[in-house]
């Protein structure tokens, strides 16, 4: 969700304005992405690399968070949102994931939309985290280090329960994937739109799966 700082810039606010205005888009797009087939919509909130911001703006976006979620549960279980989260958010303050436990448990019976926030979240780190997994399994006897392979892996993923997906979006034109979902990203079709974060919306959403359905995928295959 790129774009907050410079959207922010663009009017001589200061960047909480943009993350401010970047969670309205948020709930522009949750709103809008069960009506336009999306099952399962994964959000990169906050990266395990983030804390290299200031203290105070790593404070403001961790506040927002809470604010999101504690104002929004209600509306996205009466809307058949399941919420979730992926990454090492179980590592924030103890209150907040208080928060994001309950949310979980309130909303984890709905399947109108998933919507996976990622909290805390790189795919070094989550690799890194599966690849422990595994040893401790191996060193267990629980599992033989000759049978592990791709699918073994992905089990251990954060997102082991959801597909891979088919779309990768980065918005305000960056073209770098920052870390986010790096296993599951293999055969995604990859969006760069210019619009910042904080303008996005139904339509523009609409027009990245416009996009996407012009995408020949072939997944190594010819
Ligand atoms: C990147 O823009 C955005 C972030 C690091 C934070 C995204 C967070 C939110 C939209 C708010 C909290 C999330 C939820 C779901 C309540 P940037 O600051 O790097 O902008 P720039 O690239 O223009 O500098």
């Amino acid at each position: 969700m790129d774009g907050n700082g410079r959207w922010a810039k663009q009017r001589r606010l200061p960047r909480i304005a943009g993350h401010r205005a970047g969670v309205e888009a948020v709930r522009r797009v949750v709103e809008a992405a069960p009506g336009l087939g999306i099952e399962v919509l994964t959000l990169y909130a906050f990266s395990s690399e983030n804390w290299k911001r200031p203290a105070d703006e790593v404070s403001d976006l961790m506040g927002l968070l809470r604010h999101y979620v504690r104002s929004e549960v209600k509306d996205l279980h009466r809307n058949g949102v399941r919420l979730e989260f992926i990454g090492n958010w179980r590592a924030l303050q103890p209150d907040l994931v208080a928060l994001l436990e309950d949310a979980r448990a309130l909303t984890a019976g709905n399947d109108r939309l998933t919507l996976v926030m990622a909290l805390n979240y790189g795919g070094h780190d989550e690799l890194a985290r599966a690849a422990r997994a595994l040893a401790a399994d191996v060193a267990a006897g629980r599992l033989e280090a000759s049978s592990i392979d791709a699918s073994a892996v992905a089990a251990r993923l954060d997102t082991a329960e959801w597909p891979a997906p088919d779309v990768v979006l980065r918005t305000s034109g960056e073209m770098r994937l920052s870390n986010f979902l790096l296993w599951q990203s293999a055969y995604a079709e990859f969006v760069v739109t210019e619009t910042l974060w904080p303008d996005f919306d139904a339509a523009a959403l609409a027009s990245v799966l416009a996009e996407f359905a012009t995408r020949e995928r072939r997944f190594g295959g010819r």
